[in-house]
């Protein structure tokens, strides 16, 4: 087995599994727009409407509405409205503008201090993941296009239980870039939190619009983690992935932690939580698994620390013959899971955006120690 904490660079120099997390409190965004939704748009043009349509249909609300106590969110949310109605009047974003972005996002990443490992990174890519992953291919809604987690009551989902944390990070990124889209900053953020824990380069495009309430989708699209095989392939099949893809995709678990004031289960899946490798795997297979005797949800603990933990969903992957044959081949090489891991969540991302939206092929950002070189 190996444990990679002293992999984690020295610019991200927090210790690894600093214990309990603090206590997030779940805020919810306010409803800030009723109008109708933007034409469908077909080009940059059309893009930057439907940004400037909800931007102003966001303030319009927000002046009128007879519900005083606005949360702070919703006064920002606002107030890029009004920047973005601006700024897209004769602003046309290239790469650069986009890298500036990236580089802002990357830059908030390691400003975490004492907040659970010392980096948001694994929040803001669990951001980006539950806005793109509410997407149904059949119904043909959900997914990253419209961003419609800041809209109650998909805000308040019990999936979503404190990703209000990684949306207020990225409303202080919005302020400084009005002109973004909502669902192009989030899964921009989701990008950043990869690529900067040492992950692979992850294409990435932008072109997402702004929805609204209307949009919002039901709850129960996001998956359960204390089921089985069945229901991962019903999920993950429901967007469009096979056995394949969700064990890739599973591999996200390397990062971040449960905390129980949010989802119930606790703990990390890996000893160095904000890097990303293919300890996950191998930590599955090279560890022995035993239920955790506690008051909380059903969830694994390893034998030898007690410290790790797995998902009733994260363990199915060795139980399961297809899945399984997946998982060992990305325990026993990183290069062959990293190239998987940036194509699916490449999908992920991309998931409900219709392919004219975009206004160019996908691009490869820089992190910002290749810009230092
Ligand atoms: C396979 C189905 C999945 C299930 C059942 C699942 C479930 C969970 C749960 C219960 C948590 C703990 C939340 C908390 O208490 O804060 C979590 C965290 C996380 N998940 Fe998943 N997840 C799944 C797939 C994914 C995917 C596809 C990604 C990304 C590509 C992802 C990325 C993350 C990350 C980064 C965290 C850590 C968040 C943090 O540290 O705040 N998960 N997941």
């Amino acid at each position: 087995m190996s444990f990679n904490a002293l992999r984690a660079p020295a610019r991200r120099a927090a210790v690894q599994l600093r214990g309990v997390p603090k206590s997030q409190l779940r805020s919810s965004f306010r409803r800030y727009t009723t109008e109708t939704p933007p034409p469908k748009a077909s080009s940059n043009a059309g893009l930057y409407f439907g940004l400037g349509a909800v931007a102003l249909g966001g303030v319009g609300y927000y002046l009128f509405s007879s519900e005083s106590n606005a949360a702070k969110e919703t006064v920002s949310a606002a107030k890029g409205g009004i920047q973005a109605a601006k700024a897209k009047a004769n602003f046309v974003p290239t790469q650069e503008d986009y890298q500036k972005v990236y580089n802002k996002i990357a830059e908030l990443l390691d400003e975490a201090g004492e907040y659970d490992d010392g980096s948001y990174g694994p929040v803001i890519l669990r951001l980006a993941w539950h806005s793109s992953g509410t997407y149904d291919k059949d119904a043909n809604t959900g997914g990253s296009n419209y961003a419609t987690m800041r809209f109650q009551p998909e805000s308040l989902h019990g999936a979503n239980a404190g990703l209000n944390v990684a949306r207020e990070l990225m409303e202080k990124i919005k302020v400084q870039f009005p002109w973004i889209s909502y669902g192009d900053l989030w899964t921009l953020g989701g990008v950043a939190a990869v690529q900067e824990m040492q992950g692979p380069r992850v294409p990435w495009r932008a072109g997402r619009v702004d929805g609204f309430e209307q949009h919002v989708t039901p709850d129960g699209r996001l998956p359960d983690a204390s089921q089985g095989g069945d229901h991962l392939r019903s999920i993950f099949g429901r967007m469009g992935f096979n056995d394949q893809e969700i064990v890739a995709l599973s591999g996200a678990h390397a990062l971040g932690r449960c905390h129980k004031d949010r989802s119930g289960f606790d703990g990390p899946w890996t000893f160095s939580p904000t890097t990303l490798t293919n300890d996950y795997y191998k930590l599955l297979f090279e560890e022995k698994w035993t239920w955790k005797k506690w008051a909380g949800p059903k969830q694994l603990e390893d034998k030898k620390t007690k410290t790790l933990m797995m998902l009733p969903t994260d363990y199915v992957l060795t139980q399961d013959k297809s899945f399984k044959k997946v998982a060992k081949s990305y325990a026993d090489n990183q290069e062959i899971f990293f190239k998987d891991f940036s194509a699916v969540v490449a999908k992920l991302f991309e998931l409900g955006v219709p392919t004219a939206q975009f206004a160019s092929d996908p691009w490869e950002l820089k992190t910002l120690d290749e810009q230092k070189e």
